[in-house]
């Protein structure tokens, strides 16, 4: 999410005192739940079902991961809206903050957190239902000058997570691309590698701005 008036900073305004005044925001909680509750409906967007299909229902015992986890805010709404909830995050800042809520609540007790890299998933094969992520993905090529680099990194994390999916599961990427040739090449990493889907963008006419990817793996 877009900090007031700028993009975030990576890794700066996520560690240390940074940290906690993300985790006390209550603008930034405001907005990364209601940009969480919008991924959720693109999560059963009519438009990703087959034709003979009438889509994958979400159940009980759907099994979701929430790449960049951050402090929760995002894995609270999942969970309220019936996900077992996988979060993730790269930054011990911002996960410890996420594990303290845990504790105390009895809704996130069933939260399970995993402090690790999204390009490097100790996640097993064919085992999710659903992956979400919100404000991070963008953060992922972070350190990458070179063009071709990127698009190795993002081919790889792509492979990657369609073969943690089963069949037909769904994923959705809320993110900042900061042009058009970098939501290119993020999408492209998604449907070189064995997704289809689309792109939605809140303000088509503006280059960089919220957008998200809409993807089912392909049969
Ligand atoms: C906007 S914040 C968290 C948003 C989260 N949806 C929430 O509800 O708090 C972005 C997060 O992405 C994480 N992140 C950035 N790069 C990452 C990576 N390669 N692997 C895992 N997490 C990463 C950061 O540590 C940060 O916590």
């Amino acid at each position: 999410m877009v900090r007031k008036n700028r993009l975030p900073i990576f890794p700066d305004d996520y560690i240390e005192d940074k940290a906690e005044e993300y985790d006390s925001s209550k603008w930034m909680e405001r907005n990364q739940k209601r940009s969480t509750l919008i991924s959720v409906e693109y999560l059963f967007d009519e438009r990703l079902n087959d034709i003979e299909d009438i889509g994958t229902e979400m159940g009980e015992s759907s099994l979701i991961l929430d790449l960049g986890c951050g402090t929760g805010y995002s894995s609270e709404v999942l969970i309220q809206n019936g996900f077992r909830v996988v979060g993730v995050d790269i930054l011990n800042d911002m996960l410890s903050k996420a594990r303290e809520k845990k504790k105390i609540s009895k809704e996130l007790k069933k939260l399970e957190l995993i402090l690790a890299d999204i390009n490097n998933l100790p996640i097993r094969n064919n085992s999710v239902d659903y992956i979400i992520s919100i404000s991070s993905y963008n953060f992922i090529i972070h350190g990458l000058e070179n063009y071709g680099e990127k698009v190795k990194l993002l081919n790889n994390t792509g492979k990657n997570l369609n073969n943690f999916l089963k069949n037909k599961g769904r994923v959705v990427i809320e993110f900042y691309p900061k042009d058009d040739n970098e939501l290119k090449i993020f999408n492209k990493s998604f449907i070189n590698n064995g997704f289809e889907g689309f792109v939605v963008k809140n303000k088509p006419k503006q280059k960089s701005g919220q957008t998200f990817l809409l993807l089912k793996k392909r049969m």
